[in-house]
């Protein structure tokens, strides 16, 4: 039965939450970079596996501030964002209309990062913990970075390669 919870308790949800989505990511990524032909989608991935390395730490950093064990709950939307990215790679050879594909699922990831840090800097603001909130506010800053280069890839490169292949 539901009970009534304090804004402490929902924030420890949240993190909970991202904290299984940044380890799914990270086991995700590799496999992203390795099914990706284009270089500098490959490299853009394997640079985002590396900063979610950091991310994790932080992560436990908070936690630690926080007084308590770091431990990730079951995030099913990230799983299903990750699953539809493995269906994709099973259904399109390598070239690129799946670099397209990937770059778009990748941004998929990264908006839902930051729809769940953006929240997380907020109430840790609210709440004072300001330590807590920069902490996080750097994590949210290197998801929209993700984001935008992944943008600028799709735009500048690769929806048009893949739009060349369709055409052919
Ligand atoms: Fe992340």
């Amino acid at each position: 039965m539901a009970s009534q919870k304090s804004l402490n308790d929902l924030t420890l949800n949240f993190l909970r939450d991202i904290y299984y989505a940044e380890r799914q990511i990270l086991k995700a990524l590799p496999k992203m970079a390795k099914a990706a032909e284009n270089d500098q989608l490959k490299q853009a991935f394997q640079q985002h596996r590396e900063e979610t390395e950091h991310q994790v730490e932080r992560l436990q950093q908070v936690f630690e501030r926080l007084g308590t064990r770091a431990r990730g709950q079951t995030c099913e939307a990230i799983n299903g964002i990750i699953e539809e990215g493995e269906e994709i790679v099973g259904e399109f050879d390598k070239g690129p209309v799946l670099d397209a594909a990937l770059a778009a699922n990748a941004q998929a990831v990264e908006h839902y990062e930051m729809a769940r840090y953006g929240a997380l800097v907020a109430w840790a603001k609210v709440a004072g913990q300001n330590e807590i909130a920069s902490l996080l506010e750097q994590t949210l800053a290197e998801e929209k970075k993700a984001d935008t280069l992944l943008n600028e890839l799709a735009n500048k490169d690769l929806n048009k390669k893949a739009a060349v292949k369709q055409a052919a």
